[in-house]
């Protein structure tokens, strides 16, 4: 099997390393093609996959094009491959918006992958949610499931409209974890810890919570009322928190990132 990553951006190349980290793949089996002439530098002195500059010369032998420019990109660089592709071939994208339809409709291709990353994908501990359509055999799934598992982990789900609500949840959701850990980090400073301190006591308590999480089976709810007891500093904190609403203020935040991810799927 040989797979084409086109476009070697910050996703492209997490997918390529991943790939070629992981042995899936030998590395005359993964073939990276970039338009910039930077990035063509970089990619010949990377010695792990093989560097393509021209799609007549990688497309046709690919047997999985993954698509990774941005999403402005598609339509010109879609209408360029559509000569070079042939019916058996199958194409992921990870383009935020582009739906499987319009890959359909400009490639002429019926196999199509849309994908949907996160940003630890770069350090292996990514999550990315992807659909398929129906062309898609049950083999060629676990194909691509274990190709986009080689940068963390991910979950199938079946309708479009889910890729979109997961860009509200896990696609935006790092920044929700990032701005929780700066409110919290500002708090420690207020208090007069000094920056290393607080950055310190701040990382340590989310990955300290988020492995007990991953340790056990209770939900959140249940490690919140073990953790707070009745007129305890926790409770403080948690009735704080309810008394200003913010459980329901983080529900439409990520529901305005979904609604944000429809919109631009609009546009293109
Ligand atoms: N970053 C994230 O966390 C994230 C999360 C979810 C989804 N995504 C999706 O991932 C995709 C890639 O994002 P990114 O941040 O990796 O982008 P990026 O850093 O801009 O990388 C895209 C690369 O593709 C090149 N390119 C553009 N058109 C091309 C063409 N026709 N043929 C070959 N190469 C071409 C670009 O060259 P130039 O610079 O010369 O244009 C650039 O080097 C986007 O569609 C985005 O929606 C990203």
């Amino acid at each position: 099997m040989k797979v084409l990553v086109i476009g070697a951006g910050n996703m492209g190349l997490t997918y390529a390393e991943g790939m070629s980290k992981s042995r899936l793949l030998k590395k005359k089996n993964i073939m990276v093609l970039d338009k910039s002439e930077v990035k063509l530098e970089e990619l010949n002195q990377m010695d792990h996959f093989d560097a393509f500059e021209k799609l007549d010369d990688c497309v046709p032998e690919a047997d999985i094009i993954f698509i990774a420019v941005k999403p402005y990109h598609a339509e010109a660089l879609f209408k360029a491959i559509k000569p070079l592709v042939k019916p058996q071939q199958i194409i992921i994208s990870i383009m935020a918006g582009v739906t499987i339809a319009s890959i359909k409709e400009i490639t002429g291709l019926e196999k199509i992958v849309r994908a949907m990353p996160n940003l630890p994908a770069q350090i292996g501990k990514g999550l990315t949610s992807y659909v398929i359509s129906p062309e898609v055999s049950r083999i060629e799934t676990l194909t691509v499931e274990s190709l986009l598992d080689t940068t963390g982990k991910s979950i199938q789900v079946s309708n479009e409209q889910l890729i979109d609500a997961s860009t509200g949840i896990s696609g935006s959701g790092p920044a929700y974890v990032f701005y929780f850990m700066q409110s919290m980090m500002e708090a420690a400073l207020q208090m007069g810890f000094s920056k290393n301190e607080s950055t310190v006591l701040v990382s340590q308590t989310f990955s300290g919570a988020v492995e007990l999480f991953n340790q056990s089976n209770l939900s959140p709810n249940s490690w919140m009322e073990k953790v707070a007891s009745k007129g305890g500093t926790t409770r403080a904190a948690l009735d704080s928190m309810d008394d200003n609403n913010i459980s329901e203020l983080i529900k439409e935040a990520a529901f305005a990132a979904f609604n944000r991810a429809v919109e631009l799927g609009k546009e293109h």
